[in-house]
Order: structure tokens, then C-alpha cells, then sequence
């Protein structure tokens, strides 16, 4: 594929995410948990704080921004401005696939930007399952080298490759590459969905490796398949829209992927759950089911495209929010909200039943 296709899709997948509903059409299955209301909490909300330890480092809150972007003018921008946030804020970011910075180096400094902006934040680096079976140690060495990266994710969209106009759909060898590279790099690996989810046996397989976190990202938030379609409407190629659209919800709900993942892997691997997370409730329900670190793409850059202030305003009320569902079921901290009974309706009861998981004890596991 040309260096110029890459260029362009980046920023047409940026407008596309934020001019179109792209959002998957069954839900997160987030909306099927409730907490228990405590009207004795016997805590005072002020002395609540939400800090999170991930990947050995400490921070203000369980906020993850999702990678998204780079590559282009309007990426290196928007990199630059999620990295301020995040340094203003103490949490996590990781930046959009580096892949055109690889193939296309003069480009590079619209990742560079993020650790200039964000100077000591953690900082994530992003590559395909695709393009880790094909580039050398020399160039994965070098994406993490780039931006002087914290940890490296690894994405698989086999999904997305599958509905493209101008898809890589040969995932052959993924796994063994994953495995190679945890054990080669000196950075801890996350390996990533992007918005289909990761099952108890993908899970399963990637306990194997030496993986140190996975990141759910299940359906009902942004689908890929959505965005392929809007570009596949746009090229007139009928077969992809027709496929786009047929697997536009097509995925493991991200509620149902956080037990998943969490029953597979226990304590060894540290799970984030991402996918339609929308708010802080929903973000309190993913740490409740047992992920230690919650993800945002699509809103993160709604509120950004809003100014600098709206982007620091979403992810600080996001963070009130957290906090406020800990308070109000009478919790001290995240480890305690863990802890703390839910009720859990249907579909997501039936698919737990189906799948064979005891919430009590995956839960009490986190
Ligand atoms: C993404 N996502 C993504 N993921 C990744 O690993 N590498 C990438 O380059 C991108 N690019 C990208 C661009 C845009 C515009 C969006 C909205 C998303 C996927 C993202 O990290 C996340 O997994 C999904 O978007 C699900 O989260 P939300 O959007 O539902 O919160």
C-alpha cells in the first residue's frame, strides 16, 4: 500500500469518527450491571482518590487515552494536545499505529511530538499484528525508540483488516510473533483488540507469551466496520460497504469481554477494558467486573475536536464520576468497589451463564 493511501485514510478515519455515527448498535452491555446504592457510605467523597498502579507506575486516576493517531500535520496536533492533557492529569496515553512513521520516517516527528508535549507521561507505542510479522527487530526497536515509549501495543483488527478496501488480512504466525517479541523487547507489551473484543481463548493463547496486559477493546463502542463503510460508500466499492455493514456489530460486547479476558488470565496479565466506555459510571462497572485500567478513543477526540479546555473538562468529570460511584457504594477505594456486590441482568446474565462464568470468583480474583 502507498505511503499517500496511509496518509489519507488517517485523516479520513479522524473525520469520519467524528462527523458520523460510527458507534456499534447493541451496546457495551454495560447498561445490563447495576451497583448496590449505599445511603451509609460512612466515607467522606473528598478523601476519595482513584490512583491506579499499571504496568509499574502510578497514576492519578484508572484513565487510559486510547491510541488513535499520527502521521499527519492534523495527528501530530492532536498528539500533541492528548500528551499535554495527560501529563496535566497523570494518566496514561498511547498514540495511533506508527507504521506510516516506519515505512515513510519524515513523519515520524507527529509521534515524537507526544513525548515532547507530554515529556515524562507513559507513553504507548502502537503497531499492527500485521506489520510485527513482516518488520525486522531493528524496526520495532525503532517505534519504541521513536518516542522514547513506556510500553508497546500490539493491535489486532483482524476485523477491520477483513471489511477494508485495502485490507492486510493474512494473521498468519501473529502469535508466535507476539510471543518472540514479549520476551526480545525491554518494554512491556499490551496486546489490543480495536473494537471487537478478546475471548476467554485468545486470552488463553496470550497467557503463553510474555504479554504484561490486555486491552479489551470490545464492541458497542467506535466499530471499524462502520468506519469502512462511510469509506467504502465514498470509493463506491459496493462489496465492502455490503460487508461493512453486515459485521458493523460484530464483536464480543466490551462488558462481556472484561470477564473474559479476567477469567482467563487471573492475576498474571493486567487487563484494560476499553470499547464504548462513555463515562464514569460505565468506567466504575469495567473496574467492578475486574479491569485495572479503563480506555478511551472516539469520545477523548470528540471532546478534544471541542478545544483544549472541553478535552480536560471530559476526562476530569470522567474522573468525578469514578469517583463518585466508589462514595455511593460505600467503597474506599477501587480495590474495595471490586469487592462490592452488582446485579447483573440480561443479555450479559445469559452470556455469562453460557460461557460457564462465576462472577464471584473471577471477580474476587482482581
Ligand atoms: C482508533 N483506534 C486505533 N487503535 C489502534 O490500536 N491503533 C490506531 O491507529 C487506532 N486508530 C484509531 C483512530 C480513531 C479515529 C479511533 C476512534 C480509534 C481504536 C481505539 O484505540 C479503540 O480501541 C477503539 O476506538 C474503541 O474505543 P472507543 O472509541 O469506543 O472509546
Amino acid at each position: 500500500m502507498s505511503d499517500e493511501i496511509i496518509t489519507n485514510r488517517k485523516d479520513e478515519h479522524i473525520d469520519i469518527a467524528l462527523k458520523e455515527n460510527v458507534e456499534g448498535k447493541i451496546g457495551t452491555w454495560f447498561d445490563c450491571i447495576n451497583f448496590i446504592h449505599t445511603a451509609l457510605p460512612e466515607t467522606d467523597l473528598h478523601k476519595i482518590q482513584v490512583k491506579t498502579r499499571f504496568l509499574g507506575r502510578e497514576f492519578s486516576a484508572p484513565l487510559l487515552i486510547e491510541g488513535m493517531t499520527g502521521g499527519t500535520p492534523r495527528g501530530a496536533k492532536i498528539n500533541e494536545q492528548l500528551a499535554k492533557a495527560a501529563r496535566e492529569l497523570n494518566i496514561p496515553m498511547m498514540v495511533g499505529s506508527q507504521r506510516i512513521a516506519i515505512e515513510k520516517p519524515e513523519t515520524e516527528w507527529t509521534f515524537r511530538i507526544a513525548r515532547e508535549s507530554g515529556e515524562d507521561i507513559f507513553l504507548i507505542a502502537n503497531i499492527g499484528a500485521a506489520q510485527i510479522t513482516t518488520y525486522t527487530l531493528d524496526k520495532i526497536t525503532r517505534i519504541i525508540s521513536m518516542i522514547d515509549a513506556d510500553a508497546l501495543a500490539i493491535h489486532l483488527n483482524p476485523l477491520q483488516e477483513s471489511v477494508q478496501p485495502e485490507g492486510d488480512t493474512d494473521f498468519t504466525g501473529v502469535l508466535d510473533r507476539i510471543d518472540w517479541l514479549s520476551r526480545e523487547l525491554s518494554v512491556p507489551i499490551i496486546v489490543k483488540e480495536t473494537g471487537a473484543g478478546i475471548s476467554y481463548e485468545t486470552a488463553k493463547m496470550l497467557l503463553k507469551t510474555k504479554v504484561k496486559a490486555i486491552d479489551v477493546s470490545g464492541s458497542g463502542g467506535t466499530s471499524w466496520s462502520a468506519i469502512e463503510v462511510y469509506r467504502a460508500r465514498k470509493v463506491k466499492d459496493d462489496v465492502k460497504e455490503h460487508l461493512g455493514t453486515k459485521f458493523w456489530n460484530w464483536g464480543i460486547p466490551t462488558a462481556a469481554s472484561v470477564v473474559e479476558v479476567r477469567a482467563a488470565v487471573g492475576k498474571e496479565i493486567q487487563v484494560i477494558a476499553s470499547g464504548g466506555i462513555r463515562d464514569g459510571v460505565d468506567a466504575a462497572k469495567a473496574i467492578s467486573l475486574g479491569a485495572d485500567m479503563v480506555g478511551m478513543a472516539r469520545p477523548v477526540l470528540k471532546a478534544l475536536d471541542r478545544g483544549y479546555n472541553h478535552l480536560l473538562n471530559f476526562l476530569n468529570k470522567t474522573i468525578l464520576e469514578i469517583r463518585n460511584v466508589v462514595f455511593l457504594t460505600g467503597s474506599k477505594s477501587l480495590k474495595e468497589l471490586r469487592k462490592k456486590p452488582i446485579v447483573v441482568f440480561p443479555p450479559l446474565a445469559y452470556w455469562l451463564e453460557a460461557r460457564g462464568f462465576r462472577l464471584e470468583e473471577i471477580r474476587d480474583e482482581s
